[in-house]
């Protein structure tokens, strides 16, 4: 076709009103890489955290035998840097505005002139070699308080000293936390934006003041997502003010609410992206998928958070090798921050070599910081693909799911690598080479068992990077979705690598894709060129997973904020369209897809119920 003739079509298509209005605001390019970009997270934070182990009932003492325990054993040299504190080391808010530590608990803090400070524990952990973790909420109260009722480490005083949270005190509490006390990272919780409304537990105890809940759990329509959102950028900027030597981590905690799985990576480090994992393979599962799906907001400096490893304890204990080994491969294909929450006092020689186990640890702590995807799930078997740092090498984790024995298979494809160069295969648990042969691996997994390899390979994408396997150094800006964060994200689905939002092969007028992104208009993606390439090309159109009635869609590229390419407006049906754009030097690559109005009515833009999914196919980067 023509140029001409795509004009023609495209005029044809496009109501004028929309283009001539101009971009939305949030579609304009941004010209730079809008992350966080603040703190030390290049890889997965690594640590303990005591939390699944003993929950408030915690003291100095068993803190610092695990941490003179890690040191010991081999975990801390494997990795494990973070000791942390959680929940309960609090007495109250002082009248000055300080916080008084429970120095029962940390007796510690009491050893030196004028109030309590954490700065000898920092100081003892700093010279043990590990790096420091404290706990707070970015409410009024913590979460202890509304479900730990009758722990004996619950705040006391009236409802005013009990208000220990950061709410009112952010500024002075960071500023003690980590100028005068010396953490290196903070966990801040939001039970104090969530469970302290009208009617709840916590408020009939009478020692707690009401707020109107701004999240309220598992309602996204009745949650405040802008209001916590808010919050949670305040934590981030005085934090990143407060270290100008980013050597910090915020991890941001509201469990998956509030649409956090999408804001969180411009505010901090990891997020939680659901509820507080529990000893159980069924509750592993379900942390596990809340994140699964989230490959394209991961990356260097920014973690999804299925909540600490549950390794250790209940289903995962030492009678549970199988069950334990395949959590830790799962967390660790996923680039999910590694702290262990058991009382490794008791760990056995077994689990401690899980524990360290170099060339998993290498696969999580990769520092392409590619969260691995799933590329196939058919019943129990999921297999997950994580391209790593190294041109062609990618994790690959197999996984049976189910209570049954099963056969997964996992061929070149499915890992974008050439089927018709060999591959080198290895056992990443047994540190071994595999004799393989042919493009297909197939391995028998018992019940919940599981199998991690590295695979070296040619990408299939040949001498260009095709732009799933830097996941990691792409942002989702604008994900098409917002006005729709009422519906949850199994039902409309999240930007994919190599599939549409619902995990559907890409496909663009009846023609399927092997690699590209998936994602719905209107929607911006960053991607961090960082000035490596010199051609970004694509074809970009409406994927035929979109609504037969879904409007048109215009396709745009931008180097630094320039405008290298605009498409037609295009149909579900329509040819995708060639892109073929020099970005040499450029630092940022944005890439916009925006749906115009259903002809003759703007309106029925704004209540539209879905947005039409685009591809960006064979999107290649050379
Ligand atoms: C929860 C959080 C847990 C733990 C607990 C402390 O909200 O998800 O990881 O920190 O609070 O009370």
């Amino acid at each position: 076709m023509t140029k001409t003739s795509l004009l023609a079509i495209a005029l044809a298509l496009a109501p004028l009103s929309s283009l001539a209005a101009g971009p939305r605001p949030e579609l304009q390019p941004s010209a730079r890489f809008s992350v966080y970009g603040h703190g030390a997270a290049a890889t997965p934070p690594m640590g303990w955290n005591p939390w699944n182990a003993f929950r408030t009932e915690v003291t100095q003492d068993k803190i610092l035998s695990v941490a003179e325990t890690i040191k010991r054993n081999g975990m801390q040299k494997a990795g494990y840097r973070y000791v942390n504190i959680d929940d309960g080391w609090w007495l109250q808010r002082r009248a000055d505005g300080g916080i008084q530590i429970r120095t029962t608990m940390f007796p510690m803090a009491a050893s030196r002139s004028g109030p309590p400070s954490l700065r000898p524990w920092t100081d003892h952990l700093h010279a043990m070699g590990f790096k420091a973790g404290l706990y707070t909420d970015v409410g009024r109260n913590a979460c202890s308080q509304a479900h730990d009722a009758h722990s004996p480490n619950l705040p006391v005083g009236t409802v005013a000293q009990r208000e220990i949270g950061l709410e009112g005190f952010e500024a002075s509490d960071l500023a003690t936390m980590f100028g005068e006390w010396g953490f290196d990272y903070i966990k801040v919780d939001a039970c104090g934006l969530a469970d302290f409304g009208e009617g709840s537990k916590a408020l009939a105890s009478a020692t707690y003041r009401e707020g109107r809940p701004l999240i309220v759990r598992a309602d996204a329509q009745a949650t405040d997502a802008d209001k916590v959102e808010t919050a949670y950028a305040r934590v981030g900027r005085l934090l990143a003010g407060l270290n100008p030597d980013d050597d910090f981590v915020l991890s941001i905690c509201p469990w998956g609410e509030a649409g956090v799985g999408n804001w969180g990576g411009r505010h901090g480090n990891l997020w939680r992206t659901s509820a507080d994992i529990e000893p159980n393979w069924d509750s592993m599962l379900h942390n596990f998928d809340t994140a699964s799906r989230r490959e394209l907001y991961a990356g260097p400096g920014r973690w999804n958070d299925p909540d600490m490893l549950a390794v250790g304890l209940g289903e995962f204990d030492a009678r549970h090798p199988v069950e334990a080994r395949t959590h830790f491969s799962m967390w660790a294909i996923l680039a999910a921050p590694l702290l262990v929450g058991f009382d490794l006092n008791h760990a056995s020689p077994a689990q401690v070599a899980m524990l360290t186990n170099p060339e998993v640890i290498a696969i999580n702590q990769d520092a392409a910081g590619n969260q691995g995807r799933i590329v196939f799930h058919e019943g129990d078997v999921q297999v997950l693909v994580k391209p790593l740092a190294q041109r062609g090498e990618r994790g690959v984790l197999l996984l049976n799911r189910g209570n049954r024995a099963v056969q997964a298979r996992v061929d070149a494809a499915q890992m974008q690598l050439d089927p018709g160069e060999p591959m080198q295969v290895r056992d990443a648990w047994a540190g071994r080479d595999l004799a393989t042969s042919g493009a297909v691996l197939e391995f028998d997994l018992p019940a919940h068992g599981s199998m991690l390899l590295k695979v070296r390979g040619k990408p299939a994408s040949g001498d260009a990077t095709a732009l799933g396997d830097i996941s990691g150094r792409i942002h989702v800006a604008v994900d098409g979705l917002s006005g729709y964060s009422a519906r949850p994200a199994e039902v409309s689905g999240t930007p994919r690598v190599d599939a549409t939002p619902a995990g559907q092969p890409l496909r663009i007028a009846g023609t399927t894709y092997a690699r590209g992104i998936g994602i719905h208009a209107d929607s911006r993606l960053e991607v961090k060129t960082a000035g490596e390439f010199s051609r970004f090309q694509a074809l970009a159109g409406v994927d035929d997973a979109a609504a037969a009635s879904g409007g048109t869609v215009q396709f745009r590229v931008y180097g630094d904020g320039r405008l290298l390419f605009t498409s037609p407006a295009l149909a579900r049906g329509q040819a995708p369209v060639p892109i073929n754009v020099d970005v040499r030097g450029v630092q940022v690559l944005e890439l916009v897809a925006e749906a115009a109005p259903e002809a003759g009515s703007a309106a029925a833009s704004a209540s539209r119920a879905s947005t039409p999914v685009v591809a960006w196919a064979h999107a290649d980067l050379r």
